[in-house]
């Protein structure tokens, strides 16, 4: 290959700015970890092995009563863990509860030097962005930390989907966004009880056959939301994730579910339970079939540029940038 094919531009890396000249890691699913419990804190070390990114959990699903327990298990288990190339994050409570600063000023104070993210959950717009990015600002000067704390934001209210391309541009420590479909269906006052996934009733049905039967075609309730994150991610250099699913008993929905929003351009999502992140391993590593036909693309226009037909169908500039995004996600699963 000469030279790249006119504007393409890397896997979810933007804006020339400090922050984004990190590099670039796999991040195919953010493991969850409940921190307040230690047989879940002693699973770490194996999870090391396993996961992409281990994330210690402060807020839902973390009892009020437990929420500082949680916060001194997540220092301890970042402290007791080298964590190599896995990332570290935690996931916060959110900025108007009674935890948030308690959080953020003693998990930066204590273990600042390994914590990769920062989660950020209900962001509803630039200014809570702002604050998160100040409040870490301060801390990172006060304990001389070399390396910014990135923040990844919630997409988890209906006030921050409205906002979502103000919650990208709004700090060059911002990282990505996950979906939170949960408290989004709770926000927008959708009528489900689930926790991402779909929903037997939210489907298309066929038109009658001869014997007039109809078929319904289920749909993917979070197809809008997924289409406007990602567009508002990679507008801004950011990654775009899918949040969680809550029925472990469903693997192949869980699977479908991420396939949608890997297909939609996610990068990963989170893994809730550990039959999760295989899945998840296997949804965001590029299929190998792919990768082969990626690769016969840009062996074809070594510049990128032009038109060529392979196995039938017409190839040029644009499916040469989709070629690419395909084959570097293959060499950053392979390196
Ligand atoms: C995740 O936090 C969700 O609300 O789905
Ligand atoms: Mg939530």
């Amino acid at each position: 290959m000469k030279t790249p094919s006119a504007f393409y531009k890397p896997l979810a890396i933007g804006a020339p700015t400090p922050y984004r000249e990190m590099p670039i890691s796999l991040e195919r699913m953010i493991h969850f970890v409940p921190p307040h419990i230690e047989k879940m804190r002693a699973k770490v070390p194996d999870l090391l092995n396993k996961v992409d990114v281990v994330l210690g959990n402060l807020e839902d699903a973390i009892p009020a009563d437990a929420k500082s327990d949680a916060r001194n298990g997540f220092i301890q288990l970042a402290r007791e863990n080298e964590f190599g190339s896995t990332g570290l994050w935690t996931r916060v409570n959110c900025l108007n509860s009674p935890w948030f600063l308690d959080d953020v000023m003693e998990i930066v104070q204590a273990v600042g030097d390994k914590l990769d993210v920062v989660m950020l959950p209900k962001v509803e717009g630039a200014w809570d962005i702002h604050y998160l990015d100040q409040l870490l600002a301060q801390l990172e000067a006060k304990g001389g930390l070399g390396k910014p704390i990135l923040i990844h934001a919630i997409l988890e209210t209906a006030e921050g989907v409205k906002n979502v391309e103000q919650i990208a541009a709004a700090s060059p420590r911002m990282h990505g966004m996950s979906l939170g479909p949960a408290d989004l269906a709770a926000s927008r006052g959708m009528k489900t009880t689930r926790v991402g996934g779909g929903h037997p009733d939210y489907a298309v049905l066929s038109d009658t056959d001869n014997s007039g039967v109809r078929t319904a075609f289920q749909q993917d309730l979070w197809h809008y939301t997924v289409g406007k994150m990602v567009d508002a991610c990679l507008s801004y250099g950011l990654k775009p994730f899918y949040g969680p699913f809550g029925d472990f008993s469903d693997p192949q929905a869980c699977e479908s579910q991420f396939r949608n929003a890997f297909l939609m351009g996610c990068l990963g999502a989170w893994s809730l339970h550990p039959s999760q992140i295989e899945i998840a391993k296997k949804v965001f590593s590029p299929d190998p079939a792919e990768v082969a036909f990626a690769r016969k693309i840009l062996d074809a226009m070594p510049d990128g540029t032009g038109a060529v037909m392979i196995d039938g169908k017409m190839q040029d500039d644009a499916t040469w940038k989709q070629a690419k995004v395909i084959v570097d996600l293959a060499q950053l699963v392979s390196s």
